[in-house]
């Protein structure tokens, strides 16, 4: 197992070819795509392409969305981790958690995890988040690791709102 980094309740791991059934889980519930702009998924063929197309390229510049697990009892609870956005030259945080892991503060403390990882480890000088102006809790993560509202715009025909954090060691 590749681990990426651990927090106080949590582990990160690579995703592996092995672990569709687990991106089908995520991505089959209309609550958890509701704001992502993604189908809800149907197949385990589906979810196994987006493995492969979508978050194993990611690995290769040691970037990627990452398996987070319970350090108690190693249940798969989501994912959380920073990809390359070459539309804007920049590298984005991203976090996604099943509906059962929700309101436990996961999702805040991976992501806090991330940014750590993302300026510590892999030197990166600037990390951006962006989620839809009504995915409160998306914000609220955003917000409470302490990222900096940028703006309000379109992508994709939605209205997302921006963050952005500066690397505080460069
Ligand atoms: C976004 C997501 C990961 C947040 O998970 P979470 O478990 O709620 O996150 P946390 O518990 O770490 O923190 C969420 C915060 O938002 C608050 N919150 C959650 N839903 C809220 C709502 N509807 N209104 C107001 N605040 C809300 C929580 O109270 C918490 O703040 P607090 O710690 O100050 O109480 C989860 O909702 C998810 O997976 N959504 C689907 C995928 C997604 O939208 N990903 C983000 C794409 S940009």
């Amino acid at each position: 197992m590749h681990i990426i980094f651990e927090t106080p309740r949590l582990f990160l791991r690579r995703f592996t070819e092995e672990d569709s059934k687990l991106i089908l889980e995520l991505n089959s519930n209309p609550d958890i795509v509701k704001y992502v702009h993604e189908p809800v998924l149907q197949t385990e063929e589906e979810a196994s392409r987006i493995i492969t197309n979508n978050i194993l390229p990611q690995y290769r510049n040691n970037l990627g969305r990452w398996a987070i697990h319970t350090k108690d009892c190693n249940e798969f609870i989501g994912w959380c981790g920073l990809k390359y956005l070459p539309e804007l030259d920049l590298i984005d945080l991203g976090y996604r958690l099943k509906r059962s892991a929700w309101g436990k503060g996961y999702a805040t403390e991976s992501a806090a995890h991330t940014l750590k990882y993302g300026f510590e480890n892999l030197h990166i000088k600037l990390i951006t988040g962006r989620a839809h102006i009504e995915n409160t809790a998306s914000i609220k993560v955003l917000e409470k690791i302490g990222m900096h509202f940028k703006e309000e715009g379109i992508v994709d025909d939605c209205p997302v709102r921006s963050y952005f954090l500066a690397n505080p060691n460069s």
